[in-house]
Order: structure tokens, then C-alpha cells, then sequence
């Protein structure tokens, strides 16, 4: 942790952490140069290296994931680049989950492939198709805790045995989990990555993503790929989410108990023909979700509630009238706002099919069961009856 500035200050050092909001340090001599670039704790050089504030930050959330080491990229995808840049190497495979985000998809699908790397997609809820997948070797096996949009929960500690006898590496996206859900290093992944910009900042003003690991060799790689491919995030930003993540625990508990609940009062709306929670036992991964995301896991050890269950704040429900039907609700329920993110402080909603999955095909989003009636929702911590008479207007 950089060492607090208290020469204008005396003895004292400010409560809040100051916003370093300086894209380069001064540096002593030639002697002090060398010594910080041999020992990154010394002190800083250029930002998009490294700065206090993405150093604090990443500290928190290593220690909330449950990881040895973290560093704060530029944006989710950021996160994901510098984990497949520092790893992979031409000629390799990358194994994905075949229910992703549309963007991951199109990074695996479109990009590696021009830079020799080949992706394969398999069904990461048949574990006997994951086994069969693994035969051919990839370094990398790339899931979502819960998948964007349907929240299908994979168990992660038997995909990391099985990753890791084939000498795989399993990455885990924990973006709609968080930590406060389920720690995938607890469960055997090698790499954990969020995107902040989602529930952990929380507030919907920033954009950055966290690489978490414990693997301390390949450390100096993804920091070096961070800098050179330009993943880096800036101190305003990483001064924002740390705010976020101090209440991260206490939202996700709110946000998760009104979706518990919005879930349920949906399921008896006549428009609605589906909903998709996995708190539900209609849910087609309930069982496996009550096992690995209700573990109490609080951040920090706070054990505020530890006894509630948590199945997240994220939901979907499929309209029955299609796309008219979801234009309709936007129109009548203005309330809830057509916000194509996820993880802000109150209710928004999001429409996978033409936003998050829009450039996947529509066979594709056929078979993930992403229609055009379908809606997204992300709970947030607003009074649940404010959420109710919002939506009964789209209804
Ligand atoms: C599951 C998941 N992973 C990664 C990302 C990418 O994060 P970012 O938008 O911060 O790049 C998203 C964005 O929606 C996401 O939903």
C-alpha cells in the first residue's frame, strides 16, 4: 500500500483516501527511479502502470475475493483482455461457456481467432460435454457464476477439478454474483474477474473490472500486459467504486431480498408467461444455486444477516406479447428506465435481445432461450412497493 502523504498535513491523514489525479509522479534521482522499478511498493511512476488509488482498490477487493493478489482494469472486458493477452499464446484453445455475455462471445468468436487463438462453446451445465470438451487441451476454460441474461449457475468446483486435470485454467466472470454471493477462488478457479461497473461500484457512474488470482508468477504478466495493451483504469474511477464497495454488502442484501420477492409476485402477473430466478424452484439450476451462492459469505466478516438466503438481484420475465409488449411497458413504466447495464442503486431494466446478446445470432439467442419479449431486470435497493406500483403500470 503506498505510504499516506503527511508533509502539508502533519501527523494527520485524511479519513477519505485523496484522489491521486495525476497521470505521472516526480521522482528524486536516478537511484529512487531504479528502486521503484524494482519494487513496485516504493512508490509510483506513470499512472497507467500503476496509481494509489487502482492499488487500494484492488487490495479490497483481493481480499473480498478471496484471491492473493488483484489489479483494477480499465472495464470488465478490459479484465478479460488481460487475462487471455497475459495466458494465451498463438495456436492455443480457449473453452467457453455457451451462455455468456454478448461481448465475451464476440471476443472469443471474432477477435482470437485473428490473433491464431481458437474458441470452442459447450454447455457448461453437462458436465460430461465440458469433460469431453477438455479433451483437446485448452488452456483456459472461460464461465459466468451466473450467465447473462437466464442466470444459469454453473458449479464451479467441479468444472476446476476438471479443468485442472486436463492442465486447463478456469477463469470465472463473477460480475453477476459478486463476492458477497459466491468467491470462485474459495471453489477452485484460477482466475476471478469482475466488472465493477456493474453491482461493486454500484452507483452506475463508472466503468472499470478487477482481475483477481493467486498464482503470483503470472502476476508480473498481467501487469505488464495491462500497461502495454493500455487496459488501465483511472483514479477517479477506482476513487468512485471504493466508495461503492463499502455498502456492496449491504445493497446486494437489500437488492436481493426485493428480487426474492419481485420474483414471485411476477410469476402471478397475467402477462408474464415465464420468469427466470434462481431463487425459484422453477429455475432450471435451483438446486445447484442454493448450494453454491447462499453460502453466507460476508464481506470483511460484517455478518449482517448471514441467515438470509441470496439468489441476486438480477431477474428476468418474458412478456407474453413479444417486442410490442416490451415497448409498451417502457412507454407505461418510464419508473423502471431502459438502462442496458446492470447493478445501479434502484431498479432498471435491460432488453437482451437488442442490446447485451444483439450481435448474436438469432439462432443462438433461440437457443439460450433470449426472446424478444424477454426482459432483464436488476433489483435495486428501493422500497419494494415503489418497485410494484412502477411496474403494475407496464402491466
Ligand atoms: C457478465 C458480464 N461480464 C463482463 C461485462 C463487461 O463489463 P464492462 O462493461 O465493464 O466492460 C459485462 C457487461 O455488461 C457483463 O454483463
Amino acid at each position: 500500500m503506498s505510504k499516506p502523504i503527511t508533509s502539508s498535513l502533519g501527523e494527520t491523514i485524511p479519513l477519505v483516501p485523496p484522489i491521486y489525479q495525476s497521470s505521472v509522479y516526480t521522482i528524486p534521482d536516478l537511484d529512487a527511479l531504479d528502486a521503484i522499478m524494482n519494487d513496485g511498493e516504493l512508490g509510483f511512476i506513470y499512472a497507467r502502470d500503476a496509481h494509489p488509488n487502482a492499488k487500494r482498490l484492488a487490495a479490497l477487493l483481493a481480499k473480498d475475493e478471496a484471491a492473493q493478489w488483484g489489479i483494477i482494469t480499465g472495464s470488465g472486458m478490459a479484465a478479460i483482455s488481460a487475462i487471455l493477452l497475459a495466458t494465451m499464446q498463438q495456436g492455443q484453445r480457449i473453452l467457453a461457456s455457451n451462455r455468456l455475455y454478448g461481448r465475451t462471445v464476440q471476443l472469443f468468436d471474432k477477435e482470437l481467432p485473428r490473433f491464431g487463438v481458437t474458441a470452442d462453446f459447450v454447455d457448461c451445465n453437462e458436465l460430461g460435454a465440458v469433460e469431453a470438451a477438455l479433451k483437446k487441451k485448452p488452456r483456459l476454460l472461460f464461465v459466468e457464476t451466473m450467465s447473462n441474461p437466464l442466470l444459469r449457475v454453473v458449479d464451479i468446483a467441479a468444472l476446476a477439478k476438471m479443468a485442472h486435470d486436463h492442465g486447463t485454467l478456469l477463469v470465472v466472470d463473477n460480475t453477476f454474483a459478486t463476492p458477497v454471493l459466491t468467491k470462485p477462488m474459495e471453489l477452485g478457479a484460477d482466475f476471478v474477474m469482475e466488472s465493477l461497473t456493474k453491482m461493486i461500484a454500484g452507483h452506475s457512474d463508472v466503468t472499470l473490472g478487477f482481475v483477481g488470482a493467486n498464482d503470483t508468477e503470472v502476476l508480473p504478466a498481467i501487469t505488464a500486459t495491462s500497461s502495454i495493451w493500455g487496459l488501465s483504469s483511472n483514479p477517479f474511477d477506482c476513487w468512485l467504486a471504493e466508495r461503492g464497495l463499502a455498502t456492496l454488502e449491504l445493497r446486494m442484501r437489500a437488492a436481493c431480498a426485493n428480487a426474492a420477492k419481485l420474483a414471485d409476485w411476477l410469476a402471478e402477473q397475467s402477462c408474464v408467461a415465464r420468469v427466470w430466478y434462481p431463487g425459484r424452484d422453477d429455475h432450471p439450476d435451483h438446486e445447484l444455486a442454493s448450494r453454491i451462492l447462499c453460502r453466507p459469505s460476508p464481506l470483511r466478516g460484517s455478518g449482517v444477516g448471514d441467515e438470509e438466503t441470496l439468489f441476486g438481484n438480477m431477474l428476468c420475465f418474458e412478456l407474453s406479447g413479444g417486442r410490442e409488449a416490451v415497448n409498451r411497458f417502457l412507454h407505461t413504466a418510464p419508473g423502471i428506465p431502459f438502462s442496458p447495464s446492470l447493478g445501479h442503486s434502484t431498479t432498471t431494466l435491460s432488453h437482451p435481445a437488442t442490446t447485451s446478446h444483439r450481435y448474436v445470432s438469432p439462432a443462438e439467442r433461440k437457443r439460450q432461450d433470449i426472446t424478444d419479449g424477454l426482459i432483464r431486470l436488476s433489483v435495486g435497493v428501493e422500497s419494494l412497493e415503489r418497485i410494484q406500483e412502477e411496474m403494475t403500470k407496464g402491466m
